[in-house]
Order: C-alpha cells, then sequence, then structure tokens
C-alpha cells in the first residue's frame, strides 16, 4: 500500500517535471496565437518579424513581474508605437508592427500564453538572420546572432 503511493507520488512527480501544462488561458490563447504567428513564427523564409523568444526575453527583462509582462504585451500589440517598441533591431529591420486591435480578453489570453510557453531557442531565424547580416555587413549584428547561436544551438 505505501509502496503504491510512493511511486504514484513519484509518478506524478515526474509528469509536472516533463510537462509544462498551460492554464486554461493560455490553452485559449495558444489557439489565438497562431495568428501572431503568421508572422512571428521563427522558421519562416525569408522572415516577417523577430521571434516570440526575443521578444519574451525583452519584455521579461523589462517587466518587473507577470502581470506586467502581460499587460506590456497586451498594450503593445493593441497600438504599436515607436515610443513603446524596445525591440529595437526588429523595428529596423521591419518597420514597426502593425495594431492588431482585438478583445483585451483575447489578447489577455494570447499574452498568458506567451508568459507561459517556453519557446525554443530560434535558431533557424538566427542562421538566416547571420546569413544575411554577412551579406549586409552588419557587423555588430552578425556577432550578436553567432553568440546567441553558439550559446543556444548545441551541435552547430
Ligand atoms: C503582420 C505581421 C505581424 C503579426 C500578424 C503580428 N506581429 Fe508582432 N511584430 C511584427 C513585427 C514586424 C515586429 C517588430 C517591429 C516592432 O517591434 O514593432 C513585431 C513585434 C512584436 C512585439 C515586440 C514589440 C516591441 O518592439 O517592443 C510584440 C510584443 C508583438 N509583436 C506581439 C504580437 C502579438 C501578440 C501578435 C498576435 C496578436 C502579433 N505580434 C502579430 C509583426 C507582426
Amino acid at each position: 500500500m505505501i509502496k503504491a503511493k510512493i511511486s504514484i507520488a513519484l509518478a506524478a512527480t515526474i509528469f509536472s517535471a516533463c510537462s509544462h501544462a498551460l492554464s486554461p488561458d493560455a490553452t485559449d490563447g495558444k489557439l489565438l496565437y497562431q495568428g501572431c504567428g503568421t508572422c512571428h513564427e521563427q522558421a519562416l523564409s525569408p522572415p516577417k518579424a523577430p521571434p516570440m523568444w526575443e521578444i519574451k526575453r525583452l519584455y521579461e527583462r523589462q517587466a518587473k513581474d507577470d502581470a506586467t509582462l502581460v499587460k506590456n504585451i497586451v498594450s503593445f500589440t493593441k497600438e504599436p508605437s515607436l515610443e513603446t517598441a524596445i525591440h529595437d533591431v526588429g523595428v529596423e529591420r521591419y518597420g514597426l508592427m502593425p495594431a492588431m486591435p482585438l478583445p483585451d480578453d483575447m489578447l489577455n489570453k494570447i499574452a498568458t500564453y506567451i508568459l507561459e510557453e517556453e519557446f525554443p531557442p530560434p535558431c533557424d531565424y538566427w542562421n538566416y538572420a547571420l546569413t544575411r547580416a554577412k551579406a549586409t555587413d552588419k557587423t555588430e549584428f552578425e556577432r550578436w546572432y553567432q553568440r546567441m547561436f553558439r550559446r543556444s544551438c548545441s551541435g552547430n
């Protein structure tokens, strides 16, 4: 009996360590996010926007807590502006993002999904960006992409 209890507890621990279950809001947000993915999907060739991995990293650094991160993503998405944009390379490369004036509850769900999802490092994107940076002689970007690629895309 005790043995059974222990193995159930163990199974539960292993399960929760392996799967990062999304909250109900984030699960809804994942579906809605597909619209964002038409530009933010990292393997598009040619790319249309910075991958969400990079954006999330910048917003995590900027926001002091999860609620602020969600709020900042929602407000930018509704009304992008050069004053509030923090992905400077993205703005320079692609121009300012067009506004996505979806209802607040949808945007909140999308931003909650972005908060909870563990996006894989965008190796294809960095590889593409590196080639392009080399071709256009943008050495400061080249160094950055190279560093990110080496750090996060193992085996290359
Ligand atoms: C038509 C293409 C397109 C779609 C669709 C799109 N984006 Fe973007 N997004 C961009 C581009 C281009 C940038 C980089 C320029 C910029 O930062 O404004 C960007 C940047 C961003 C940024 C970072 C802004 C900054 O610089 O601080 C956030 C956050 C963002 N997008 C969220 C979203 C969300 C959420 C959705 C879906 C509701 C979405 N985007 C859909 C093109 C798109």
